[in-house]
Protein backbone atom coordinates (compact mmCIF):
# COMPACT_ATOMS: atom_id res chain seq x y z
CA UNK A 1 0.00 0.00 0.00
CA UNK A 2 1.62 3.52 -0.89
CA UNK A 3 1.53 6.14 1.86
CA UNK A 4 -1.92 7.92 0.86
CA UNK A 5 -3.76 4.95 1.43
CA UNK A 6 -1.67 4.23 4.61
CA UNK A 7 -2.61 7.14 5.90
CA UNK A 8 -6.75 7.56 5.14
CA UNK A 9 -6.89 3.89 5.91
CA UNK A 10 -5.54 4.39 9.19
CA UNK A 11 -7.70 7.61 10.55
CA UNK A 12 -8.86 8.53 14.12
CA UNK A 13 -9.42 11.28 16.23
CA UNK A 14 -6.66 12.69 18.32
CA UNK A 15 -7.72 14.27 21.85
CA UNK A 16 -4.95 14.58 23.52
CA UNK A 17 -1.89 17.25 23.11
CA UNK A 18 1.43 18.10 23.60
CA UNK A 19 1.84 22.15 24.22
CA UNK A 20 4.96 22.31 21.48
CA UNK A 21 3.52 24.24 19.03
CA UNK A 22 2.85 23.66 15.26
CA UNK A 23 5.93 25.06 12.91
CA UNK A 24 4.53 27.77 10.48
CA UNK A 25 6.21 25.89 7.88
CA UNK A 26 3.74 23.01 9.09
CA UNK A 27 1.27 25.11 9.24
CA UNK A 28 1.33 26.62 5.95
CA UNK A 29 1.61 23.58 3.94
CA UNK A 30 -1.29 22.17 6.16
CA UNK A 31 -3.51 25.27 4.52
CA UNK A 32 -1.90 24.87 0.97
CA UNK A 33 -3.46 21.83 0.78
CA UNK A 34 -7.03 22.50 1.60
CA UNK A 35 -6.42 25.99 -0.77
CA UNK A 36 -6.17 23.89 -3.51
CA UNK A 37 -8.93 21.80 -3.08
CA UNK A 38 -11.49 21.83 -5.73
CA UNK A 39 -14.75 24.28 -5.29
CA UNK A 40 -17.80 23.89 -6.78
CA UNK A 41 -18.22 26.68 -9.87
CA UNK A 42 -14.78 27.02 -8.36
CA UNK A 43 -16.64 29.47 -6.31
CA UNK A 44 -13.81 29.57 -3.60
CA UNK A 45 -16.78 30.20 -0.94
CA UNK A 46 -14.83 28.61 2.08
CA UNK A 47 -12.12 30.90 4.29
CA UNK A 48 -10.24 29.44 7.19
CA UNK A 49 -9.67 31.02 10.40
CA UNK A 50 -6.80 30.24 12.06
CA UNK A 51 -6.90 30.61 15.67
CA UNK A 52 -3.28 29.87 18.00
CA UNK A 53 -3.87 32.15 20.60
CA UNK A 54 -4.47 30.47 23.76
CA UNK A 55 -7.25 32.87 25.51
CA UNK A 56 -9.13 32.77 22.13
CA UNK A 57 -8.60 28.88 22.05
CA UNK A 58 -9.82 28.12 25.88
CA UNK A 59 -13.40 30.27 24.67
CA UNK A 60 -13.27 28.30 21.97
CA UNK A 61 -13.33 24.37 23.74
CA UNK A 62 -15.82 26.41 26.67
CA UNK A 63 -18.13 27.40 23.80
CA UNK A 64 -18.09 24.32 22.23
CA UNK A 65 -19.48 22.22 25.12
CA UNK A 66 -16.20 21.87 27.57
CA UNK A 67 -13.79 20.66 24.62
CA UNK A 68 -10.49 20.45 26.13
CA UNK A 69 -8.54 19.04 23.56
CA UNK A 70 -9.27 22.49 21.56
CA UNK A 71 -7.59 24.76 23.94
CA UNK A 72 -4.75 21.74 24.64
CA UNK A 73 -4.14 21.45 20.69
CA UNK A 74 -1.55 24.58 19.36
CA UNK A 75 -3.83 25.05 16.39
CA UNK A 76 -7.57 25.48 15.54
CA UNK A 77 -8.63 26.42 12.49
CA UNK A 78 -12.50 27.43 12.03
CA UNK A 79 -13.52 26.04 8.17
CA UNK A 80 -16.02 28.86 7.64
CA UNK A 81 -19.03 29.34 4.70
CA UNK A 82 -17.95 32.78 2.94
CA UNK A 83 -20.72 33.55 0.94
CA UNK A 84 -19.17 37.30 1.62
CA UNK A 85 -16.28 36.94 -0.96
CA UNK A 86 -18.66 35.59 -3.46
CA UNK A 87 -21.01 38.60 -2.75
CA UNK A 88 -18.00 41.18 -3.67
CA UNK A 89 -17.11 39.23 -6.71
CA UNK A 90 -20.99 38.75 -8.24
CA UNK A 91 -21.83 42.83 -7.30
CA UNK A 92 -18.43 43.32 -9.25
CA UNK A 93 -20.05 41.72 -12.21
CA UNK A 94 -23.03 43.59 -11.47
CA UNK A 95 -25.38 40.91 -10.04
CA UNK A 96 -27.40 40.31 -7.29
CA UNK A 97 -26.00 37.13 -5.38
CA UNK A 98 -29.39 34.83 -4.11
CA UNK A 99 -27.47 31.30 -3.57
CA UNK A 100 -26.41 31.99 -0.15
CA UNK A 101 -30.10 32.23 1.13
CA UNK A 102 -30.40 28.54 -0.85
CA UNK A 103 -30.60 24.86 0.36
CA UNK A 104 -28.24 24.48 -2.99
CA UNK A 105 -26.03 27.19 -1.25
CA UNK A 106 -25.60 25.23 1.87
CA UNK A 107 -25.42 22.12 0.46
CA UNK A 108 -22.22 23.36 -2.16
CA UNK A 109 -20.47 24.96 0.79
CA UNK A 110 -21.12 21.97 3.38
CA UNK A 111 -19.57 19.56 0.05
CA UNK A 112 -16.76 21.99 -0.39
CA UNK A 113 -15.70 22.65 3.59
CA UNK A 114 -15.88 18.87 3.75
CA UNK A 115 -13.50 18.38 1.09
CA UNK A 116 -11.21 21.08 2.69
CA UNK A 117 -11.82 19.48 5.82
CA UNK A 118 -10.15 16.02 4.40
CA UNK A 119 -7.49 17.79 2.92
CA UNK A 120 -6.59 19.54 6.02
CA UNK A 121 -6.81 15.95 8.08
CA UNK A 122 -4.87 14.31 5.82
CA UNK A 123 -1.88 16.86 5.27
CA UNK A 124 -1.61 17.21 9.04
CA UNK A 125 -1.64 13.37 9.40
CA UNK A 126 0.76 13.39 7.02
CA UNK A 127 3.47 15.49 9.19
CA UNK A 128 3.08 12.95 12.10
CA UNK A 129 0.24 15.71 13.36
CA UNK A 130 -3.21 14.66 15.06
CA UNK A 131 -6.34 15.92 14.12
CA UNK A 132 -10.03 16.14 15.63
CA UNK A 133 -12.67 18.01 13.19
CA UNK A 134 -15.39 19.47 15.58
CA UNK A 135 -18.71 20.33 14.87
CA UNK A 136 -19.71 21.53 18.54
CA UNK A 137 -18.52 25.10 17.39
CA UNK A 138 -22.29 24.96 15.93
CA UNK A 139 -23.49 24.57 19.47
CA UNK A 140 -22.75 28.46 19.99
CA UNK A 141 -22.65 29.92 16.62
CA UNK A 142 -23.19 33.07 17.41
CA UNK A 143 -20.76 33.81 20.28
CA UNK A 144 -17.82 31.83 17.50
CA UNK A 145 -19.04 34.94 14.96
CA UNK A 146 -18.76 37.73 17.79
CA UNK A 147 -15.05 35.69 19.07
CA UNK A 148 -13.61 35.49 14.95
CA UNK A 149 -15.13 38.82 13.79
CA UNK A 150 -17.40 37.24 10.80
CA UNK A 151 -19.69 39.32 8.83
CA UNK A 152 -22.86 38.61 7.28
CA UNK A 153 -23.09 36.04 4.56
CA UNK A 154 -20.90 33.77 6.50
CA UNK A 155 -20.88 30.81 9.25
CA UNK A 156 -18.53 28.98 11.11
CA UNK A 157 -19.70 25.74 10.09
CA UNK A 158 -16.83 23.15 11.32
CA UNK A 159 -13.30 23.20 13.20
CA UNK A 160 -10.29 21.20 12.81
CA UNK A 161 -7.59 20.87 15.84
CA UNK A 162 -4.18 20.13 15.10
CA UNK A 163 -1.33 19.22 17.21
CA UNK A 164 1.41 16.89 18.15
CA UNK A 165 -0.28 13.91 19.85
CA UNK A 166 0.58 13.15 23.40
CA UNK A 167 -2.06 10.15 23.67
CA UNK A 168 -2.49 8.55 20.64
CA UNK A 169 -5.87 6.61 20.15
CA UNK A 170 -6.81 3.13 18.87
CA UNK A 171 -8.46 2.93 15.69
CA UNK A 172 -12.13 3.59 16.19
CA UNK A 173 -14.18 0.33 14.28
CA UNK A 174 -16.65 0.96 11.80
CA UNK A 175 -19.73 -0.84 10.54
CA UNK A 176 -19.59 -3.44 8.00
CA UNK A 177 -18.38 -2.04 5.03
CA UNK A 178 -21.21 -3.67 3.04
CA UNK A 179 -23.28 -0.74 4.57
CA UNK A 180 -21.56 1.79 3.22
CA UNK A 181 -20.81 0.37 -0.65
CA UNK A 182 -23.41 0.10 -2.58
CA UNK A 183 -22.51 -1.25 -5.97
CA UNK A 184 -24.61 -0.06 -8.85
CA UNK A 185 -28.21 0.14 -7.00
CA UNK A 186 -28.71 1.50 -3.42
CA UNK A 187 -29.75 -2.03 -0.92
CA UNK A 188 -30.64 -1.46 2.54
CA UNK A 189 -31.70 -4.96 3.20
CA UNK A 190 -28.65 -5.68 5.19
CA UNK A 191 -28.31 -2.51 7.74
CA UNK A 192 -30.60 -4.19 10.63
CA UNK A 193 -28.25 -7.19 10.76
CA UNK A 194 -25.43 -4.65 9.80
CA UNK A 195 -25.74 -1.97 12.88
CA UNK A 196 -26.79 -5.22 15.50
CA UNK A 197 -23.33 -6.48 14.83
CA UNK A 198 -21.95 -3.16 14.80
CA UNK A 199 -23.77 -1.96 18.14
CA UNK A 200 -21.89 -5.37 19.79
CA UNK A 201 -18.46 -4.22 17.68
CA UNK A 202 -18.59 -1.13 19.51
CA UNK A 203 -19.31 -2.23 22.93
CA UNK A 204 -16.02 -4.74 22.94
CA UNK A 205 -14.48 -1.89 21.96
CA UNK A 206 -15.24 0.49 24.81
CA UNK A 207 -14.59 -2.27 27.24
CA UNK A 208 -10.99 -2.91 25.50
CA UNK A 209 -10.89 0.45 26.37
CA UNK A 210 -12.12 0.26 30.01
CA UNK A 211 -14.27 2.76 29.22
CA UNK A 212 -17.56 1.70 31.43
CA UNK A 213 -19.37 4.56 30.68
CA UNK A 214 -19.57 3.30 26.76
CA UNK A 215 -23.08 2.65 24.95
CA UNK A 216 -23.86 1.01 21.81
CA UNK A 217 -23.56 2.96 18.48
CA UNK A 218 -27.59 3.29 18.44
CA UNK A 219 -27.92 4.25 21.52
CA UNK A 220 -25.64 7.08 21.15
CA UNK A 221 -27.59 8.02 17.82
CA UNK A 222 -30.56 7.61 19.55
CA UNK A 223 -29.43 10.27 22.28
CA UNK A 224 -28.12 12.71 19.47
CA UNK A 225 -30.84 12.54 17.01
CA UNK A 226 -34.07 12.39 18.58
CA UNK A 227 -33.55 16.10 18.71
CA UNK A 228 -31.77 18.89 16.74
CA UNK A 229 -28.51 19.24 18.47
CA UNK A 230 -27.52 22.18 17.84
CA UNK A 231 -30.75 24.73 17.77
CA UNK A 232 -28.95 27.79 17.24
CA UNK A 233 -27.53 26.93 13.61
CA UNK A 234 -31.06 28.08 11.98
CA UNK A 235 -31.67 31.40 13.63
CA UNK A 236 -28.14 32.38 13.79
CA UNK A 237 -27.29 31.40 10.07
CA UNK A 238 -30.79 33.76 8.82
CA UNK A 239 -29.41 36.59 10.99
CA UNK A 240 -26.30 35.97 8.85
CA UNK A 241 -28.55 36.06 6.18
CA UNK A 242 -28.37 32.98 4.98
CA UNK A 243 -30.87 30.28 3.77
CA UNK A 244 -34.37 31.75 3.78
CA UNK A 245 -36.06 29.11 1.96
CA UNK A 246 -35.66 29.84 -1.77
C1 LIG B 1 -17.89 17.09 10.95
C2 LIG B 1 -17.40 16.43 12.22
C3 LIG B 1 -17.64 17.03 13.44
C4 LIG B 1 -17.13 16.44 14.60
N1 LIG B 1 -17.29 17.10 15.80
C5 LIG B 1 -16.65 16.62 16.90
C6 LIG B 1 -16.65 17.38 18.11
O1 LIG B 1 -17.24 18.46 18.22
N2 LIG B 1 -15.94 16.88 19.15
C7 LIG B 1 -15.24 15.71 19.08
O2 LIG B 1 -14.60 15.35 20.07
N3 LIG B 1 -15.25 14.98 17.96
C8 LIG B 1 -15.92 15.40 16.87
N4 LIG B 1 -15.88 14.68 15.69
C9 LIG B 1 -15.12 13.43 15.64
C10 LIG B 1 -16.06 12.21 15.55
O3 LIG B 1 -16.62 11.98 16.81
C11 LIG B 1 -15.22 11.01 15.08
O4 LIG B 1 -14.73 11.29 13.79
C12 LIG B 1 -16.01 9.72 15.07
O5 LIG B 1 -16.39 9.35 16.38
C13 LIG B 1 -15.18 8.58 14.49
O6 LIG B 1 -13.99 8.44 15.25
P1 LIG B 1 -12.57 8.58 14.53
O7 LIG B 1 -12.48 9.92 13.91
O8 LIG B 1 -11.55 8.39 15.63
O9 LIG B 1 -12.49 7.49 13.53
C14 LIG B 1 -16.42 15.21 14.54
C15 LIG B 1 -16.23 14.60 13.29
C16 LIG B 1 -16.71 15.20 12.15
C17 LIG B 1 -16.44 14.53 10.81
Amino acid sequence: MNETLKLQHSHHSIRSYKPDPVSDEMLDAIIEAAHRAPTSMNAQEISLVVVRDAERKARIAELAGGQAWIAQAPVFITLVIDFNKTDIGVRKAGQTQVIHESMEGLVVAGVDAGIALGNLMMAARSLDLGVVPIGGIRRNPQTMIDLLGLPPLTFPLVGLAIGHIEKDAPIKPRMDIRSFRHDERYDASGYAAAIDAYDSTIMEYWKQLGRSDGISWSQNLGNSLKQVYFPQVKPVGAMQGLLNDK
